[in-house]
């Protein structure tokens, strides 16, 4: 083989890549390590393709296609996602190998027509829960997996290999870099806030479906994952599905405190560290504390998923809460993030508005438990408001403990 692509075992080839260059994933995620779109193709009596790649390396893509087809006929592309991140190429693969029949959902045939005007209803079948597709020695059973991340979603159950083709689930943001499998490079501890901040980002919003999803994963036996973002696992499973149990029952990870600031001058921000020294003073060892302005939504929000407790302190603006923070209210509000205990510092040079309507949007959110009484600053913490402000960070070491 001479394009960069890897046997893993006998008849299936990794002939995915990975794009170093695109600064923003679905055009609002930072990747600062990049992104890779995996893509597998299986070489069995019959020859089957799971799904392309994002168009910035559909060439790397379609090279390695021919490459690791070696001159034989394409049978099946397999389509378990029409994102375009992971179906860029699928037009070019269609033109290509015209023989290529095509295995998809219904909603997934639909969208093919949507994204390239093209009706694949001769070329290939619509596939349901449970419905099988044999290629010689393997068996795949394709398992639907509505709204994760779209509708049309489903997973493929290769029984045979005992791996699971499992479309975005279990996809990590960063560049697969020569290694493929998670354990090659540092493993769950190498991998896990990237994995995190993909997951709570981009299918966070659907824990219900991803539940749904796990529970048929739990009655099969899974020796290796393989996602369309990501390393593929073979080792560490039980840690990976645990974790997506946790984020997607709402479920925090760990006892830990989240300090989100939203400051112009300083005094809301001195505040919030005031509170975080005391509460590290207290024996908390997991404190966060971030600048709503300057860190990315992104990160705000796998934090927000990974901690049990979150302080928002922000400042009063145009007689409403801080527009950085508001927005970062409205992105958990979002993403359905529920069952955390939280606690509120406003502050306001004339008009201290701010705390009511944080609550307000706070309240609109499932099972939040809100600690303490919200303390209001009056441009910079005095003796009073600072007298307060302990009272609070001493209810928060009660809360933990
Ligand atoms: Fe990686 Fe939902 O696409």
């Amino acid at each position: 083989m001479n394009a960069p692509i890897r046997a893993l075992g006998n008849d299936l080839c990794y002939i995915g890549a990975s794009d170093r260059r695109t600064a923003l994933f679905e055009n609002m995620y930072p990747v600062a390590q990049g992104m890779s779109y995996n893509s597998y193709l299986l070489l069995d009596e019959k020859t089957a393709l799971f799904d392309t790649v994002d168009r910035a390396v559909c060439p790397e893509f379609l090279a390695n296609l021919d490459c690791a087809l070696d001159g034989r006929a394409l049978d099946y592309v397999i389509v378990q996602h029409m994102e375009p991140d992971h179906c860029a190429a699928l037009q070019e693969v269609l033109v290509r190998y015209p023989h290529a029949q095509v295995i998809c959902t219904a909603g997934a045939a639909r969208m093919i027509t949507q994204f390239f005007g093209v009706d694949v209803s001769s070329r290939g079948r619509t596939v349901r829960e449970g419905e099988t597709l044999c290629t010689g020695t393997h068996t795949l059973t394709f398992i639907m997996a509505p709204m994760v991340h779209w509708p049309e979603v489903m997973m493929t159950w290769d029984d045979t290999a005992r791996t699971l083709f499992s479309a975005d689930a279990f996809g990590t943001f960063g560049t697969l870099d020569g290694s493929l499998f998670a354990d090659e490079r540092g493993g769950s501890a190498q991998w896990l806030p990237e994995a995190r901040r993909y997951y709570t980002n981009i299918v966070g919003k659907y824990g219900p479906q991803v539940q749904a999803v796990l529970k048929k994963a739990a009655g099969l036996n899974i020796a290796r994952i393989c996602p369309l973002h990501g390393p593929i696992w073979q080792k560490e499973l039980a840690w990976l599905m645990n974790k997506y149990g946790q984020w997607s029952a709402y479920t925090p990870e760990d006892k830990a405190v989240l300090i989100v600031c939203g400051s112009v001058y300083g005094g809301t921000e001195a505040a919030a560290s005031h509170l975080a020294a005391h509460l590290a003073a207290g024996g908390v060892t997991d404190i966060v504390l971030r600048d709503v302005s300057k860190t990315h939504g992104s990160e705000l929000l796998a934090q927000a998923f990974r901690c049990s407790h979150i302080v928002l302190a922000s400042i009063t603006y145009n007689a409403g809460i801080f527009t950085p923070m508001k927005n970062f209210l409205l992105d958990l509000q979002a993403h359905a993030l529920r069952s955390r205990s939280y606690s509120l510092i406003e502050n306001g040079s004339w008009a201290p508005l701010c705390g009511k309507q944080m609550d307000e949007m706070l309240e609109q959110m499932a099972d939040m438990r809100k600690v303490g009484d919200t303390v209001t600053l009056r441009s910079a913490l005095n003796p009073d408001s600072r007298k307060a402000l302990l009272a609070l960070g001493d209810a928060l070491l009660s809360d933990l403990k």
